[in-house]
């Protein structure tokens, strides 16, 4: 493909409006109960949709869920030019023609994952220009391994106005050996090495089963990878990949999330999906929190009668406790019986449900990065705001439980991430509404 001259003044592509202005408004009490459908992954579908710019044949896919960050993915896609047709959650991609290598600022201020662009543009257009992700415009650090990473591979890397811009002639096979587990890094660097020269190692490679789940789908479309799902993935390149179809995974969020809810009210709920082991470290704190968890093959079912127990937990990369659950089971913590200790060892600044989980009446302090939860009795209703994705979901799991009503304020977060949250809480009992 030839080299394209990319006008940044013209933005082709705005972020999906948001719900800015919806609540949700829990009626805390009614224990849930029954059954519920675990929705397709969100950080499978995203890494997955990026996946598409590798090859000029379509891409098919299902089970992809309805979700605004897969929107802004598919309109960041589609100003690069990948032409989609969708059906309910089955989603056609096509980048038979890429003309728009560029990941505008507009978008991937709204979502990091946009950051995912970068590998597969490079390995196909042989250039691209992403932005820096919001609040990181002072430096690398956010991005650096998948930088450090694409240029050990060939690319002339630079920074400029704000975004990468990088450009190669061809990427050629490297050992790499990340300086940290990161997964969007694992995820860009095996998609460029797909169609790069020779042979690519990726050491201390992330082992989410996100990774695996992409694998998957680059090997239907042709790619030769293996030790996806270990510490060390091995990627020979191909000269090209072709059109294939694939089922994105279940979310083991959603229904961690879910199962965190059951638990917190007491109830009994069966998760409708075949999550393997995806959810292991979950299920053993939800044991040690007193929750009977029977998982099978296709079902997961978690109930609690008897009282909850305080636990600790520390968050570490797959197959570690997950970051993206912290916040929910410490939602589970407010209400335990005794002192849990909940340490984030991935993100620097990821307690922010603590002061609101406080405005419910949780006992919690922050010493460094590990918050002491000493369980109350009760919480008690009240307007809070959501302030991540995440911590969104934690606010409503508290909000289930506590007494009276809770308002929660700017749940566009959780629209990036949970479909129909309030419907599938609905059917399971839940008290709960949103307010346009
Ligand atoms: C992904 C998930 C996110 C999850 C996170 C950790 C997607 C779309 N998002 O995010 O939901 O919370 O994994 O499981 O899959 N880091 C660097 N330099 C880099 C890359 C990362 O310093 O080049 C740091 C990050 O700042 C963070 C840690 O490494 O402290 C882990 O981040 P990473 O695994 O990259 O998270 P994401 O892939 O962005």
């Amino acid at each position: 493909m030839d080299a394209i001259e990319l006008d940044f003044a013209a933005p082709r592509a705005r972020a999906e409006p948001q719900a800015a202005m919806d609540k949700l408004v829990i009626a805390g009490g009614p224990r849930l109960a029954g059954s519920v459908p675990v929705s397709g992954a969100k950080n499978a579908a995203l890494p997955i949709l990026c996946a598409s710019l590798l090859t000029a044949e379509p891409l098919r896919l299902a089970n992809v869920p309805q979700l605004n960050d897969v929107r802004t993915m598919r309109t960041l896609l589609a100003q690069m030019g990948v032409a989609h047709e969708e059906d309910g959650r089955r989603l056609a991609l096509s980048a038979a023609h890429l003309d728009w290598p560029l990941a505008p600022y507009e978008l991937v201020k709204t979502m990091r994952a946009s950051i995912l662009v970068l590998g597969p543009l490079l390995a196909r257009c042989r250039e691209a220009r992403v932005s820096l992700p919001g609040g990181c415009a002072i430096g690398l650090r956010p991005v650096d391994q998948h930088v450090k990473g694409l240029a050990a591979m060939g690319a002339e890397i630079d920074l400029e106005h704000g975004y990468i811009a990088a450009r190669t002639r061809r990427l050629t096979g490297t050992r790499f050996v990340f300086d940290l587990v990161t997964v969007t890094g694992t995820e860009n660097l095996m998609m460029a090495a797909t169609l790069a020269e020779g042979q690519t190692v990726l050491e201390n490679a992330a082992r989410e089963p996100e990774v695996v789940d992409l694998a998957r789908c680059l090997v239907a479309m042709g790619a030769r990878i293996a030790g996806a799902g270990t510490d060390r993935i091995v990627i020979d390149g191909v000269d090209a990949l072709h059109g294939a179809a694939h089922a994105i995974m279940p979310d083991r969020i959603e229904a961690g999330t879910f199962a965190a809810a059951a638990a917190a009210t007491g109830g009994d709920v069966t998760l409708e999906g075949r999550l393997g082991g995806a959810l292991d470290a979950v299920v053993e704190k939800l044991r040690e929190a007193g929750a009977t968890v029977d998982v099978g093959d296709g079902a997961t079912r978690v109930r609690r009668d008897g009282p909850i127990a305080a636990f600790s937990l520390r968050t570490a990369p797959f197959p570690g406790f997950p970051t993206d659950m912290q916040a929910q089971m410490m939602a589970l913590a407010a209400v335990a019986d005794g002192t849990s200790v909940i340490t984030e060892t991935i993100f620097e600044n990821r307690m922010m449900h603590v002061q609101e989980l406080r405005r419910l009446g949780a006992d919690i302090e922050v010493e460094g990065n590990a918050a002491i939860v000493r369980g109350v009795p009760r919480l008690a209703g009240a307007t809070v705001m959501a302030t991540d994705l995440r911590a969104s979901a934690c606010l409503v799991i508290a909000g289930l439980v506590a007494e009276g009503e809770t308002t929660i304020d700017r749940i566009y977060h959780l629209d990036r991430g949970y479909e129909r949250i309030e419907e599938k809480l609905g059917a399971l009992g839940a008290r709960i509404r949103r307010v346009k």
